[in-house]
């Protein structure tokens, strides 16, 4: 709650800087920083290291960087996410590209601050499965880490709150470089930065193909919730862990026995408003980065963007409920083409190199002194 607040006049802030959103396609503005996180060099080094630590889960197994990884767009390969040792999540793990400029967090916008994300993540049973209170404590043998954030935050020990800061401002850090992206060098006025068939397909965005009703702006999100029938994976049925994973997910956010029993459907944006109006609604997701990101959509479902486009075509999914934005579009191979073609060209050519960090070791605490000896001339028994 206390952050509500800064949060709200960030995302003002960005609506206010990204100017009209109905078809403006500038370049990313600069990154909203809530007031009481501000930047700085070594808070972000501090959550680098972080980001990069398993220490920060369980059994000290699954750091972020397991689910998102640098050289698969900071997300991963698989339609769902690995999960926690022992189980799979449910979901697809989203990218962190640009993931500052999101007012809400999640597929279904279920977190409002990266700084309470980074906790649920490293806490929640299928990603980092981690105590926080036992976290904490890893955190304060590992000398370099207290001196760290006794650097960065001026307290003492190491604080867990203190680390989901320092991860949230690191991943502020991760924002698509405009000069690395043909539509970017495009729009600021290089004519020969996007190739003709990206440039129908920018047309057919704006047209034909009505993408633009959801995705608009800089970020190419309305921020908002949209039911699009999206398949269910073709494994559901038969994948124990998944269905464990389906069915416990839906016990934690107080779906009935009977409902999740008939189905292990993911209900998205009703979780939050628990109006069945908004059942199957998810977030509008950013299209930057799109080439380093497959697979597509909540679950993975879709493996390609001639699969995204194709499904869109169609009208989105079978299954009921569904946005009326959706129709078919009768869109011929070759706007499909140039579709996924303008796709592509919202992508970096090459993101920069990452490397991993080289984490500094846990060290036992100095050993306690013993409890004061017994005064002089007291006792000497053995
Ligand atoms: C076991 C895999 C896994 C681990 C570990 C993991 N994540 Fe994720 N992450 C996911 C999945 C899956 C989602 C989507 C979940 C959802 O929508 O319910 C996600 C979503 C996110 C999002 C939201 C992105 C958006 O567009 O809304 C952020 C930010 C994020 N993770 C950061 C982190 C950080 C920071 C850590 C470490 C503290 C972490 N993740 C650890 C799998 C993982
Ligand atoms: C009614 C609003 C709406 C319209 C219109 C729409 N989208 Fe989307 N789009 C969404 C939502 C919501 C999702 C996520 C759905 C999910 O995961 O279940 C999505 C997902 C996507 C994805 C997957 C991105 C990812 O990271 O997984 C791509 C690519 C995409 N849309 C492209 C398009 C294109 C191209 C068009 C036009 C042909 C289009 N969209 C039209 C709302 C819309």
């Amino acid at each position: 709650m206390r952050r509500a607040a800064t949060l709200a006049a960030a995302a003002v802030a960005l609506a206010a800087a990204c100017g009209a959103r109905a078809g403006s396609s500038a370049a990313l503005p600069p990154v909203p920083v809530p007031s009481d996180n501000p930047m700085s060099a070594a808070k972000i080094e501090l959550g680098r290291l972080l980001f990069w630590d398993p220490r920060l889960s369980g059994n000290g197994s699954t750091a972020c960087v397991s689910c998102h990884q640098p050289s698969l767009g900071w997300g991963e390969r698989s339609a769902v996410s690995r999960g926690y040792p022992g189980t799979v999540h449910w979901r697809n793990s989203q990218t962190l590209w640009n993931v500052a400029y999101y007012e809400r967090l999640f597929w279904d916008g279920a977190v409002g601050s990266l700084e309470a994300q980074a906790q649920s993540a490293a806490e929640g049973a299928v990603a980092g499965n981690g105590d926080s209170a036992m976290m904490e404590m890893r955190l304060r043998l590992v000398p370099e880490y207290v001196r760290r954030f006794r650097q960065v935050f001026g307290a003492e020990w190491p604080r867990i709150t203190h680390a989901w800061q320092a991860i949230a401002a690191f991943e502020r850090t991760l924002v698509s470089d405009a000069a690395r992206v043909p539509f970017d060098r495009w729009r600021a006025g290089r004519a020969d930065a996007l190739v003709p068939s990206a440039q129908r397909g920018w047309a057919l965005f704006n047209g034909k193909a009505g993408c633009v009703r959801c995705h608009t702006g800089p970020l190419f999100t309305d921020q908002s919730f949209h039911a699009l029938g999206v398949p269910r994976l073709p494994q559901t049925g038969a994948h124990m862990l998944l269905q464990i994973t389906s069915r416990w997910q839906n016990l934690q956010r107080g779906v009935a026995h009977g409902q999740y029993r008939a189905s292990d459907d993911d209900l998205g944006l009703e979780y939050l408003t628990r109006d069945a109006a908004d059942r199957g609604k998810f977030r509008t997701p950013s299209l930057r980065e799109l080439r380093h990101t497959a697979p597509y959509m909540h679950n993975g479902a879709l493996s390609t963007l001639r699969a995204v486009v194709d499904f869109f075509d169609r009208g989105g999914g079978e299954g009921a409920p569904k946005s009326p934005l959706l129709q078919p579009l009768g869109l011929t191979p070759d706007e499909k083409t140039d579709l996924v073609a303008f796709l592509e060209s919202l992508s970096m050519d090459a993101p920069p190199a990452v490397t991993a960090p080289v984490l500094p070791p846990t060290e036992p605490l100095p050993p306690r002194r013993p409890p004061a000896a017994p005064a002089a001339g007291a006792t000497h028994g053995r």
